[in-house]
């Protein structure tokens, strides 16, 4: 099978992609072929590597219209979690696998190949770890899943959180996850944090930490988990998700930690669209944007990823699964509009992320990875962002994973 006439990523040759056994054999410049070859004509479209959602709550999603309560909550992050409490008492095995089912169906929809989703682990028999790793394994062939233990509640502030989160390793998650902000003090949160990274060590296991989720400057996990990711050295398997206090924290203090991040090598997930929302709740005005400091890690040399987070939850009531829409938002949160910037801005959802599923080695166009890749209807990457196009073709070893016809829109003047 040959894919022709596109093309990859910023090369502004056309280019046809030799596909074999469900892998990439050749990527050839673009020529005509004889009717008897299968081809798939792509049209001059861009191709990119498929986009990885780093992170997600599967196991949340879709609650947001069953559950009519939440529609009056204040829509902070601390309401979200005690709404979340009473919700997920009601849910079941089936339900939470449905819900997640939906959501990953609309995430395909839209190029995402691979996910990295954080599970509640405080949950009567881990059912929400059950029901995400059956529904991995159903659908292994087609989207790559990564699971995080997700301690909800905190490790150190929640009876019984340590048990769980071991019971969770026994069940086969990839990854520990933590929650320091919201521990009952700063040393409850370092010693969670402890917690984590040594029980992945241990198992051999990534790291994915909900880290200083606030808009309070004291938060500073971060600094702990950087430090645990060198002691336990684990480096870049360990990833720090929202950092969102760190758009508060003064220069001086980023000045004085820097180099102690860029010596863990740890990753970093934000979340742009759920968290300008969750953030600035504390705030009369002005109102914090509840993002970190993307451009700057970035500068540093560190690994940065944008993830959804949410999709119709108590923490956020909206979206559908389209890291198109993440990836404007977090751009316009971090003044990363450039032409340059927008180029390549589609690499902070998909290589980026890549790098934080730690999957880089088999991910992206070249010869002898998986023939995985998506097609969207524009010819390169800024009139991708400008003209919020479509993803055409997902394709998934070799063959066609999902499709869309874009909008035929007339206008009559
Ligand atoms: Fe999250």
């Amino acid at each position: 099978m040959i894919y022709t006439n596109c093309y990859i990523e910023n090369d502004p040759e056309l280019k046809d992609i030799v596909v074999e056994d469900g892998k990439f054999k050749e990527i050839i410049p673009h020529k005509e072929y004889s009717s008897e070859i299968e081809t798939v004509d792509l049209k001059e479209k861009l191709v990119i590597p498929p986009f990885v959602e780093s992170h997600i709550h599967l196991d949340a999603t879709h609650t947001a219209e069953k559950f009519l309560f939440l529609h009056s909550s204040s829509g902070s992050l601390f309401d979200g979690i005690s709404n979340w409490a009473k919700i997920k008492a009601e849910l079941t095995e089936e339900s939470i696998y449905q819900n997640a089912l939906t959501a990953v169906k609309q995430e395909v929809s839209h190029g995402v190949q691979y996910i990295r989703t954080h599970v509640d682990t405080d949950s009567v028999n881990n059912k929400a770890i059950k029901a995400l790793l059956k529904l991995k394994e159903d659908l292994k062939e087609f989207v790559t899943i990564q699971l995080i233990a997700f301690p909800q509640d905190g490790i150190k502030s929640h009876a019984g959180a340590e048990e769980k989160m071991k019971e969770a390793c026994k069940l086969g998650v990839d990854g520990i996850g933590a929650i320091p902000h919201y521990e009952y003090s700063h040393e409850y949160a370092v010693s969670s944090l402890d917690f984590a990274t040594s029980l992945a060590a241990e198992n051999g296991l990534l790291v994915d930490v909900h880290c200083d989720e606030t808009d309070d400057p004291s938060s500073v996990g971060l600094e702990t988990l950087a430090v645990k990711a060198i002691e336990y050295s684990l480096f870049d398997r360990v990833t720090a998700s929202h950092t969102t206090a760190m758009h508060s924290y003064s220069d001086a203090y980023m000045g004085r930690r820097m180099h102690s991040f860029i010596d863990s090598r740890i990753n970093f997930v934000a979340n742009p669209l759920v968290n300008v929302s969750l953030q600035g709740k504390f705030d009369t005005f002005p109102k914090r944007r509840g993002i970190t400091r993307v451009k700057e890690l970035l500068k540093n040399g560190l690994n940065v990823s944008f993830g959804h987070d949410d999709i119709q939850d108590p923490w956020y009531p909206i979206g559908d699964g389209n890291l198109l829409e993440v990836l404007s938002m977090g751009l316009h949160l971090t003044h990363m509009l450039s032409h340059e910037e927008v180029m390549n801005a589609y690499k902070l959802i998909t290589y980026n992320g890549a790098k934080t599923l730690h999957i880089s080695d088999n991910y992206g166009i070249k010869e002898g990875n998986p023939a995985n890749f998506i097609v969207l209807d524009a010819d390169n990457f800024y009139n991708v962002m400008i003209n919020k196009s479509v993803v055409l073709y997902s394709v998934r070893n070799g063959k066609i994973l999902a499709k869309t016809k874009p909008a035929d829109i007339k206008v009559n003047l």
